[in-house]
């Protein structure tokens, strides 16, 4: 380890850039009335009470030095689309404000259009520290803006924020993944084709599962796109993929999920039964929430607040793990839903652990019944072939 303790101006800047910061753009309408903006990385929050947030700009920026003259600023948090505008913002001199749309907050301080949020202050107090100031702001206003991921700023360079659940890194388990996938393909197109629904294939990566193939027919239609979602191990769609987990390690995931003491027990018998017939399904209540959930994460892309509500939503479907008989799916009638979200099975790998879920996806609850059970024996029959090809 390279420890500095004379450094010039370069390494103290590389060895700060390693924490990553949130970009903001400082704005104020001039007295002479006229828009200014500065982008600001040392953007922070400071006081509940007062409502107090801080950043630090260098003595030596003219920007600053026109944005001090305003009695408000508002901070726009940029999103993580908005680089060309951080870059814009950046440069000194120049018309900062061509071609940005934007909107007055309640100070009349620009909010710059598509920002993640906003904060409307007003000057506190100003004191110098070293070659900058920190300028204090006291809270008057604030708003979120677009639900989307912000754009941060990382050793010199721009990104985006992502949550490591929700990403599935090239690794290799991910090379893994694939190939499960590789030796699975062939088998779940047959099943679509078959079965003449939507068939994907699931890995679990923690607690989250990744979808790894998928095919829906008719197999020459452009697919939606699935591969690469990933989405969190929980109830009902969970207890599939912690069916075949040992007792403690399925007690430890429903104290991770923080799973309330009413629904443990029968969590553990569905589990059970799951087990004991080898597949699962789960129906939903409404696919509207889904579609909703659906169109705002091609959107906006992941966020945590969404993986949230995607946990929530799932929670919100209904499983009927002991349907597993002719008679037993005979019950889905009294069900109060448009649709079986899935019918899964696993493939349990040579080593003993569960390799992939197989499902057939999105049946409408009108489809007659011996149909319905035709497609569980075909996924079990699906699933079996595919535990041959990975032994
Ligand atoms: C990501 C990023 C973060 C920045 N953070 C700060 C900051 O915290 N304080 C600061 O004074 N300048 C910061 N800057 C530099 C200013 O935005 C801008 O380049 C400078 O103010 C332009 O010079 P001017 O003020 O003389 O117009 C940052 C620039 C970038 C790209």
């Amino acid at each position: 380890m390279d420890v500095d303790t004379a450094f010039d101006d370069k390494r103290f800047r590389e060895v700060l850039g390693h924490l990553p910061t949130g970009v903001v753009v400082i704005t104020a309408i001039t007295p002479e009335g006229k828009p200014s903006g500065m982008v600001v990385g040392s953007f922070t929050s400071v006081s509940l009470d007062p409502p107090l947030v801080a950043f630090l700009p260098a003595r030596t920026s003219s920007s600053f030095a026109s944005l001090r003259k305003a009695h408000s600023f508002c901070v726009n948090i940029l999103s993580a689309k908005q680089e060309p505008i951080c870059r814009q913002f950046a440069v000194s001199g120049g018309d900062k404000f061509a071609g940005v749309n934007w909107s007055p907050a309640p100070s009349g301080a620009p909010v710059i259009d598509g920002v993640v949020a906003w904060i409307d202050c007003e000057f506190e107090r100003i004191d110098e520290a070293g070659d900058h100031y920190i300028v204090l702001g006291r809270v008057t206003h604030l708003a979120t803006g677009v639900p989307t991921i912000p754009l941060l700023f990382f050793q010199g360079g721009y990104g985006g924020f992502a949550t490591t659940s929700l990403v599935m890194g090239a690794s290799a388990d991910m090379l893994h993944s694939l190939s499960i996938a590789d030796r699975a393909r062939a088998e779940i197109e047959a099943l679509a084709g078959d079965v003449g629904f939507e068939c994907y294939a699931q890995v679990p990566k923690g607690d989250q599962f990744v979808v790894i193939a998928s095919v829906f027919p008719p197999l020459d239609a452009v697919p939606p796109w699935r591969i690469g979602m990933t989405f969190p191990v929980v109830p009902p769609w969970g207890e599939v993929f912690m069916a075949w987990a040992p007792r403690d390690e399925q007690i430890a995931w429903m104290n991770r999920i923080r799973t309330p003491a009413d629904d443990r027990q029968r969590i553990l018998d569905e589990m059970a039964t799951i087990r004991s017939t080898g597949w699962s399904m789960t129906v939903w209540r409404s696919m509207a929430d889904v579609d909703q959930i659906s169109g705002i994460i091609a959107e906006h892309g992941h966020t945590p607040a969404m993986e949230r509500q995607v946990a929530q939503l799932m929670r919100s479907t209904t499983s009927v793990a002991e349907v597993r008989s002719q008679e037993d799916v005979g019950r889905l009638d009294g069900h109060p839903t448009g649709s079986i979200a899935s019918i899964s099975a696993p493939v349990i790998g040579p080593d003993g652990e569960l390799a992939l879920m197989v499902n057939i996806h999105n049946i409408p609850v009108t489809t007659p019944k011996p149909e319905v059970q035709r497609c569980i024996q075909r996924l079990l029959e699906a699933t079996a072939r595919i535990a041959e090809r990975l032994a």
